[in-house]
């Protein structure tokens, strides 16, 4: 097995699941790993090509609408297909369905970006065709998503026709009884515009109801002695192409589709029929050698090496390519749940972004994170409407699940009561502050963030009557199956987290960009009272904890339900969600995720270890972990607790979930928090770093069956080496500034 590809050797098997796995992306457009050709009609397939922020909206219809419930949906749209090509050799068509099918491999490469699919085919006639197609999309011209296919004529000669197609005619899946699906309208993009401009064709399509376009154009390069006649249909174009080919020859064709869409491209027409004229002047092979130069880069301090271990290796460098392909690049876009791999989820994006995926990019490429606030940043505005609809004259509500900024969440339950997105990204303002000192973003955005957030917070809190401890009331916490209490442990603790820093933060900005501290102040109408009682209720804050069993209960009435009768669960009824009410879940004590396990990583220093040994022992026996963001955590804090093989099990269960599909639902898209999460195991859990008063802390340990790991770290623009071996731990500096560590808490310079 070779650990930085996935291969494929078996085309009929599991089509859908490996159209997600061979997806290829950039963060701004991403293509489902579909043939060409396409396949036969028996085979289940989602044909899609999505762009990054780029959805339709339609009205909620609820059977009951209540105050405040959001009233438009927004869903990921799959745009214009650009991805069909058909191959006719004198005049058979070519298909892995019809002939003989001598050689088949598809791979998947993290090192080039590139997936290539090698095909020996023999048609009915007997006629044997090796096809090279080899596909990608640009990391540096991100409008741009190549096909290039190569024809070898193994044992005739005669004609070739080449018939690549552009085509507006499509739709999204309509969600079958799967929540987790997508609930959109089938066919929401229609066509407005048709051109031919210079052998390129091009179709432009709008929405309905968000008021966008998108244009899709292509292009080709191929061999001089074919000829290229266009033709129309409904709502498509078909480039043919005709030539002859010797025995033993082979021809060289290049497809270059070009998206330009009204988020990002005012003129969207002009603009991607001019990316065109560009980009074709130019070969496939150099946009080849760019790729790999981008992700030359990205490796170079992205890469995790684990030796001893060629399947993790394998999951984890997959994994870590895919957040690549799927972390929006702009300020319209974000890093959704399933990348741009799917429509599952709607194309979304969630607290997964903060807590599973943001220290990966973090610590490793810190632009990437940067414009994952950026993101946030900009869309401030809607969570300052979303707070007024919900009844707060004060702060700023992020919504729990959005494309464009509105809250889309119709199951407020599980949903818009999750206030503890709100904590979360200020959790990750200040992680990103504490990691790269930028104070000229904490200025110009975080501090703004962090108010708006901590004024909501204030708001929804209380102090309470009987010992004036602060208190936050009928909220949901991370774990889904336990909705609308009281003091969720999570939500206190990091709510206590902002309140704690946030003087400090202010302090900083106040003694470096006072005036723009001013501006914002003025803009918000900040009194300083606030700050005060912000503090205050930080130090007030209620954390919920059971003396008497030594436990922290998820919130206040966790401890007094039932426990969920496991025993007699058949296998077949997880995930529960699929299987009974929400109820019945709410009254028992089950945990979909990790939840208060998830608050004692990110706040450590809040509990003893001793109690956080024991709420894991807990939490565990009642954990389903029917959420793919729960057993990385458990991963890494069976690591903090000294559950070693728990650790690397749970971590198995992280670093392969997708290629594996543990979840048997890779097929609606990846789960780019898991594969976040897969990288904290490793640095959070096998070399449990740490942020402590401003410093790395690395608890190392390797597991038994590794020989070694090691990466690197971004801290404080210092890019730092770390090699664990079973009896050593190496961290050495690779640039920047020499900077004091601390490994199992003794301090060490590293120079
Ligand atoms: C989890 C949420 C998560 C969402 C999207 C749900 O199953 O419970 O925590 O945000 O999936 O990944």
């Amino acid at each position: 097995m070779n650990n930085w590809s996935l291969i494929d050797t078996n085309f009929e098997e599991s089509y859908q699941l490996k159209e997600t796995l061979y997806s290829t992306a950039n963060g701004y457009l991403g293509v489902r790993g579909s043939f060409e050709e396409g396949v036969s009609n028996n085979i289940p397939s989602v044909r899609g090509i999505y762009i990054n922020g780029f959805y339709e909206s339609e009205e909620i219809v609820y059977g009951e609408k209540l105050h405040g419930f959001p009233d438009r949906s927004q869903s990921i749209l799959n745009v214009i297909d650009t991805q069909e090509i058909i191959i006719k050799i004198n005049g058979e068509k070519f298909s892995l369905f019809s002939g003989k099918v001598l050689f088949y491999k598809r791979i998947l490469n993290a090192k080039t970006g590139i997936v290539t699919r090698t095909i020996e085919w023999e048609s009915p006639k007997k006629e044997i065709v090796k096809l090279v197609f080899k596909r990608l999309a640009s990391f540096e011209q991100l409008e741009l998503f190549l096909i290039n296919c190569s024809i070898e004529a193994v044992n005739f000669e005669g004609e070739i026709e080449v018939l690549s197609i552009i085509n507006g005619d499509v739709s999204n899946i309509v969600s079958s009884d799967d929540p987790r699906v997508g609930t959109a309208n089938a066919k929401a993009l229609s066509v407005i515009e048709m051109t031919v401009d210079n052998n390129a064709s091009f179709i432009e399509a709008k929405t309905k109801h968000s008021n966008l376009k998108v244009v899709g154009g292509i292009s080709h390069q191929f061999p001089s002695n074919f000829t290229e006649t266009i033709q129309k249909d409904k709502d498509k174009f078909t480039h043919i192409f005709k030539g002859n080919i010797k025995q033993g020859a082979s021809i060289n064709f290049t497809k270059f589709a070009v998206y330009t869409d009204t988020n990002r491209h005012p003129n969207e027409l002009k603009e991607n029929q001019s990316i065109i004229r560009s980009v074709i002047k130019n070969s496939f092979n150099y946009y080849v050698d760019l790729q790999k130069k981008y992700l030359d880069d990205f490796w170079e301090f992205a890469d995790v090496k684990i030796e001893g271990d060629n399947e993790m290796q394998q999951g984890l460098r997959f994994n870590l390519f895919h957040l690549v392909q799927s972390v929006g690049k702009d300020r319209w876009s974000n890093i959704s749940a399933k990348g741009l791999s799917g429509e599952g989820y709607e194309g979304h994006y969630f607290w997964d972004t903060e807590i599973y995926i943001f220290p990966f990019f973090l610590f490793t490429n810190p632009k990437f994170a940067k414009n994952l606030l950026n993101y946030r940043f900009n869309i401030l505005d809607f969570a300052r409407k979303r707070a007024r609809q919900m009844g707060h004259n004060i702060g700023a509500l992020y919504p729990w699940r959005t494309i464009a900024g509105d809250e889309c969440s119709p199951f407020f339950p599980a949903g818009t009561a999750q206030y503890h997105i709100n904590v979360d990204i200020a959790y990750s303002i200040i992680q990103y502050y504490k990691v790269t000192d930028d104070l000229d973003f904490m200025a110009n955005k975080g501090l703004e963030m962090l108010i708006e957030i901590a004024r909501l917070m204030f708001h929804i809190g209380h102090f309470r009557d009987s010992d004036n401890k602060f208190c936050i009331d009928d909220v949901t916490g991370p774990d889904e199956y336990t909705c609308i209490v009281n003091n969720n442990y999570y939500t206190n603790v990091l709510t206590k987290n902002l309140f704690t820093e946030i003087s400090e933060i202010y302090n900083n900005v106040k003694s470096k960009h006072e005036n723009i501290l001013n501006s914002v102040l003025e803009k918000l109408q900040f009194q300083n009272s606030e700050l005060t009682n912000f503090s205050k209720a930080g130090k007030a804050m209620f954390l919920p904890f059971d003396e008497k069993r030594n436990l922290h209960p998820q919130d206040d009435s966790f401890f007094n339900k039932k426990v969920w009768d496991f025993e007699n669960t058949p296998k077949e009824n997880y995930p529960l969600l699929l299987n009974y009410h929400p109820l019945t879940l709410y009254r028992h004590q089950v945990c979909k995720q990790a939840d208060t396990i998830l608050g004692h990583f990110l706040m450590e220093n809040e509990s003893s270890l001793e109690a956080i040994k024991n709420d894991y022992n807990y939490y565990e026996k009642i954990t389903t972990h029917d959420s793919s963001l729960s057993t990385c955590i458990f991963s890494i804090m069976a690591n903090r607790i000294g559950e070693y093989d728990k650790a690397y099990n749970y971590f198995m269960n992280t670093a392969r979930l997708d290629i594996d599909n543990l979840h048997h639902n890779t097929k609606d898209g990846i789960h780019t928090a898991c594969m976040g999460g897969s990288w904290m195991s490793i640095v959070f859990g096998f070399a449990g770093m740490r942020v402590v008063n401003g410093k790395l802390n690395f608890h190392p340990h390797l597991p038994k069956n590794w020989t070694s790991l090691s990466f690197k770290i971004n801290f404080k623009n210092s890019i730092l080496k770390c090699n664990l071996s079973a009896d050593n731990f190496e961290v050495s500096l690779l640039t920047g500034n020499s900077i004091e560590i601390l490994v199992d808490d003794n301090p060490m310079m590293i120079k």
